[in-house]
């Protein structure tokens, strides 16, 4: 397929890294020169242009924007009918983003994490699946979503990732001024954590680490009398609500 992004930054990097080996011609905006020239350094198929080279050269555009920047930035370009849009954009639904890259199709909002670089990653996709799959499936796990409001909850929610890292690095620095080989804290915990919950629903987690008076039991309530799961409430109602 020929391919073309507008707005290579952090993710359509990872994009980049997972699809440039299915054998795509990949075109990439010069504008983020630092991540574009280097992902054309690594792979023979990826070129560097202009944003309307880009497009001109492409069949299939994947525009990873931010998305209050985006209708800026796509007005001064030109779509063509026969090209189909694929958003990775948080924030800007189907629609937001048909009423900017027409005479184009906005085919799928497709939200992909940093994981996809190397595969075994879950994509959140609403709109034209198969177009989708074609591109990040077998490697990763496409997971459709009804609409508008489904996507914003399940963008909300994604963003419990960040407070659970930082959760676990202020444990590993806790850990570190106690130990004898404070490296291995980090690798200790996440290992913990993620081989914990990979199989198993966090509810029947924390409910074998109930044992009363237990260390876990004990930690975990200490943290929720501090106001932890009303603070995560509010600030997951306040991402839905875009405040
Ligand atoms: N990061 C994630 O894990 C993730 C996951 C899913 C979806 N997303 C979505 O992906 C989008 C980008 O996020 P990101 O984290 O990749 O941000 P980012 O690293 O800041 O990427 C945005 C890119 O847009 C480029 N850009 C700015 N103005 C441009 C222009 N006029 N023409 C062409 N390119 C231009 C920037 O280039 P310069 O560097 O030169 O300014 C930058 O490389 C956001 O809408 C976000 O919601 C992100």
């Amino acid at each position: 397929m020929r391919i073309g992004i507008i707005g290579t930054g952090t993710i359509a990097s990872a994009v980049v890294r997972g699809i440039a080996e299915d054998g795509h011609q990949i075109t990439l905006s010069e504008r983020s020169a630092r991540h574009a020239y280097a992902l054309a350094e690594e792979f023979d198929n990826v070129t560097v242009t202009s944003n309307q080279e880009v497009i001109d050269r492409s069949d299939i555009i994947l525009v990873a924007l931010m998305a209050e920047a985006a209708p800026n930035i796509l007005r001064d370009l030109s779509f063509r009918t026969d090209q189909q849009v694929i958003s990775l954009m948080g924030g800007a639904s189907l629609a937001d983003v048909a009423a900017i890259v027409a005479p184009a199709q906005a085919s799928a909002i497709m939200l992909p994490f940093p994981g996809i670089a190397s595969g075994g990653s879950r994509v959140l996709v609403q709109g034209d699946g198969d177009l989708v799959r074609s591109l990040a499936t077998p490697a990763n796990t496409v997971y459709m979503i009804e609409n508008d409001s489904e996507m914003a909850a399940y963008i909300s929610a994604q963003a419990v990732l960040s407070p659970v890292a930082r959760l676990i690095e202020d444990t590993t620095a806790w850990l570190a001024a106690r130990v004898t080989e404070p490296e291995r804290g980090d690798g200790f915990l996440r290992h913990l954590v993620a081989s914990s919950l990979a199989k198993t629903p966090a509810g029947i987690v924390v409910e074998a680490l109930n044992t009363p008076g237990g260390f876990n039991q004990r930690l975990r309530q200490s943290l929720e009398e501090s106001g932890m799961r009303e603070a995560l409430r509010d600030g997951l109602d306040g991402l839905e609500a875009k405040e």
